[in-house]
């Protein structure tokens, strides 16, 4: 009945309905195209976000990454203050660093010497090593050179030092302390080196400068060998060092490792390069300054001429 009324009204009734349906199907893929359209462009939009986050990708996997001012200013200025500060306690309060011969009878916390080396001084091989590999680097041949000797050092503390020292157990709120430090030093001095530092290094400081970091490794080395061989292995007492820099001063392996980073701040001539040598200082010249006493008031036969620091002068 509906059918026949409609045949009634339109003769081509059906040719009609035929081209209505035509013309809704059409709308609808027209719609359907609009809204397809509307999808590209906000993933277009969420690929423009990630974009601006992240920086743009290289071979998929190296995030861009911008120096970051402020944290550099921030960390090398704790290093500034600290470093004079932790001095100042050390000098004038006979606070001591507390491992070593002078671990506290009373610390009960001690752990196993070499493992702490390794755990609490990788940090700063680490970190480095993690930025390099996992953002892209404006760093150079120089500035990755640089970096590289910095690796260098960390890579002998943590994984032949550790090895080969006879030291006794170590109290673990140290080796908290040092990993912390590792960790925030390592992050300063990478980052500096891969994502802030100027392109143009100036190549008669850098020579001079590593130059001096290589003596100073050496010597580091060098006397960190002859204060192990004083000794057989499980035993803990002291005996005078002799030999090497040891003729002129008791902390031969702390005057090594300030070179190595006075070295390393000329050649790098930055300010947190210059912060980490001046911490480096503070920390280690006045443990030489009390190992120097110690030797004085053990041994009645200890040399005379030997100085606590510097040849000649500390
Ligand atoms: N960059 C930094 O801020 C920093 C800080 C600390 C140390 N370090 C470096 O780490 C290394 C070790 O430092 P450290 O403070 O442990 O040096 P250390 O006090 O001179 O001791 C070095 C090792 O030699 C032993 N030793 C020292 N004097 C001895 C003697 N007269 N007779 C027999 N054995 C002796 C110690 O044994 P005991 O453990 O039993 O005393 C220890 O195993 C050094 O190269 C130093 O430069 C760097």
């Amino acid at each position: 009945m509906h059918t026949h009324t409609h045949t009634l009204l339109c003769p081509r009734w059906q040719e009609c309905q035929n081209r209505r349906q035509a013309h809704s199907e059409k709308r609808e893929r027209e719609r359907e195209r609009e809204r397809e359209r509307e999808r590209e462009r906000e993933r277009e939009r969420a690929r423009e976000r990630t974009r601006i986050y992240s920086g743009p990708r290289r071979e998929g996997t190296q995030t861009k990454m911008e120096c970051r001012e402020n944290l550099v200013q921030w960390l090398s200025w704790i290093l500034l203050l600290g470093g004079p500060l932790v001095c100042w306690l050390q000098l004038t309060t006979e606070r001591r660093m507390l491992y070593g011969r002078y671990t506290k009878s009373e610390d009960r916390c001690l752990v196993n010497t070499k493992l702490v080396w390794m755990i609490q001084e990788v940090p700063s091989l680490l970190v480095p090593l993690l930025l390099l590999l996992s953002t892209e680097s404006r760093a150079g041949v120089g500035r990755s050179l640089l970096l590289g000797t910095f690796c260098l050092h960390y890579f002998h503390r943590s994984f032949i030092y550790a090895w080969r020292t006879r030291g006794r157990p170590f109290p673990v709120h140290i080796a908290v302390k040092s990993f912390i430090f590792c960790g925030m030093n390592g992050l300063l001095q990478g980052h500096y080196q891969l994502h802030c530092a100027p392109s143009w290094q100036n190549p008669v400081r850098m020579a001079v400068g590593l130059l001096l970091f290589f003596a100073g490794l050496i010597i580091n080395i060098h006397s960190d060998h002859l204060l192990r061989s004083l000794r057989k292995p499980g035993e803990v007492h002291y005996r005078i060092p002799r030999g090497g820099m040891f003729e002129f001063v008791s902390g031969a392996n702390y005057f090594g490792e300030i070179l190595e980073w006075f070295g390393y701040a000329v050649a790098v001539w930055s300010l947190p390069a210059a912060a980490f040598f001046l911490f480096t200082s503070c920390t280690i010249g006045p443990r030489a300054i009390h190992h120097h006493r110690f030797y004085q008031q053990q041994f009645k036969d200890y040399p005379q001429s030997r100085r606590a620091l510097i040849p000649f002068l500390l």
